[in-house]
């Protein structure tokens, strides 16, 4: 048919080209917001750490696909693992899939506590869909407690579990049934825990689109010690904090807790394929769905297809002969240690926070100075997008992709693939340093970049 586009003719397309089409076909606000942040680049090629655009320009990437690039862009074993199965059938619903198979097995041995049966969907929300669904289905309650900030995805039952009123107005209303607390509050979650007949809590072990916020210390073992007090199931949301990210392969290892069911995405994909799972003790399984009336109530069509779950399989190989975990533990300590400095020199990052290679950086809140100068615009900026307005320096002046947390803008996060070396943590390093020595304040940062935005219309 005249008009329809090949993939022959994608390749060779310039930003202009994507953006025309973005624009028309995909999201305008999304090309107009990349625009307004100096965003708007065409990455063509990427290995490892590293991405670059069409002029050849090399970037380091710390943004790590949201967590999704723990082994780096394109590792070469995923690609031999790809052309290894290349004559498999990809996608049979109706049968019983070895690589699946493997991919649990694997996973049981890896994931905290007792955690033994595997469902394999596509994505994040999808794996807390299900584990929402499986704590219901096995326990027979309705109750499910979130926390404030916490962030499960955006379909509607894992946004009815997000704790950001930005993303859940316009559903409304969203699942029933559910119950917020403030992240590390043990007697807030206590008092709805004994109010009412509540199915299971869900929380990350570190909050990553809130902020990057680490509870108190024994806040994971307690919550889930009062759960199990109460007949409720620990949902641990490890899509993002899973993988190596903090420096253990899973982050519940640090706080020694066993979840009855745990969330699994983003890096099991290998950076390749998208894939997302949830993991569950034998009692909860067989509770929800054992039998042969229960086996089908939860099912997927994509969900443990061949070519996810193979690509699952090579990437924890890698993550395990990399040793990427004890990497990202020891260069995450030497990073946070040299961002905690950089704080006590400049007071315009009021906080620095993390474990491993998962760090977020916090701004001093902009928003009172823009009160007085005015503008909507640079208000609407200031507030929404500061954290933005940094990693658009980064990213144009240095070469650095980074980005700000979707739950609190004025943080940006720092989190490259784990096979970064300390020589490119040292780049991020003197770029931020530099970044912070020349704009002397957040305010004048953010006033450059929307002026020169108005100029250029
Ligand atoms: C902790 C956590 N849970 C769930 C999700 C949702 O994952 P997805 O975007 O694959 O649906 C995310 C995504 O950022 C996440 O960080």
């Amino acid at each position: 048919m005249e008009g329809l586009i090949t993939v022959a003719e994608v390749v060779t397309w310039d930003l202009e080209r994507t953006a025309k089409e973005y624009r028309d076909h995909v999201n305008p606000g999304f090309v107009k917001m990349l625009g307004l942040l100096d965003f708007d680049k065409q990455f063509v090629r990427a290995q490892g750490v590293f991405i670059y655009d069409q002029n050849g320009r090399e970037y380091l990437d710390f943004l790590g696909g949201y967590g999704a690039l723990n082994i780096g862009h394109n590792h070469p074993r995923v690609l031999e693992v790809l052309q290894q199965i290349e004559a498999r059938p990809k996608i049979l619903p109706a049968a019983i899939n070895p690589f699946a198979a493997a991919l649990a097995h694997n996973l049981s041995l890896l994931t905290p506590g007792n955690i033994n049966r595997f469902f394999f969907g596509n994505s994040g929300a999808e794996a807390v869909e299900g584990a929402l669904k499986t704590a219901r289905a096995a326990t027979g309650r309705q109750g499910l407690i979130y926390a404030d900030g916490g962030f499960h995805g955006k379909t509607f039952g894992a946004l009815s579990v997000t704790g950001r009123e930005k993303y859940r107005k316009p559903f409304v209303p969203l699942v029933p049934g559910t119950f917020s607390v403030p992240y590390g509050d043990l007697e807030a979650l206590e008092g709805v825990l004994k109010a009412n007949e509540v199915a299971a809590l869900i929380v990350e072990p570190i909050q990553g689109e809130g902020g990057v916020i680490v509870p108190p210390e024994g806040y994971l073992r307690e919550a889930c010690e009062l759960c199990h007090r109460y007949g409720a199931l620990f949902i641990l949301d490890e899509i993002q904090t899973g993988f190596g990210r903090t420096g253990r392969l899973f982050a519940a290892e640090w706080d020694g807790v066993s979840p009855d069911i745990i969330c699994l995405a983003k890096s099991l994909g290998g950076g390749y394929v998208p894939i997302g799972a949830f993991g569950c003790t034998d009692q909860v399984w067989d509770a929800a769905y054992g039998g042969l009336d229960k086996a089908l109530l939860h099912t997927s069509t994509f969900g443990g297809n061949t070519t996810a779950t193979a690509v699952a399989l090579a990437t924890l190989e890698v993550l395990l002969t990399e040793k990427l975990a004890e990497r990202a533990d020891e260069l995450g300590s030497y990073f946070l240690g040299e961002l905690y400095k950089l704080a006590d020199v400049y007071p315009i990052i009021q906080e620095v926070r993390g474990r491993g290679l998962l760090i977020g950086l916090e701004f001093t809140s902009a928003t009172s100075l823009f009160g007085r100068i005015g503008g909507n615009l640079l208000r609407k900026v200031s507030e929404e997008y500061l954290g933005g307005l940094v990693a658009s320096e980064l990213l144009n002046k240095h070469a650095i992709l980074t980005a700000y947390t979707l739950n609190n803008p004025n943080v940006i996060r720092m989190e490259p693939p784990l096979v970064v070396t300390k020589a490119q943590i040292d780049q991020v390093l003197n770029s931020l340093e530099h970044l912070l020595k020349t704009n002397s304040g957040l305010g004048k940062l953010a006033l450059s970049a929307v002026s020169s935005k108005l100029r250029r219309g």
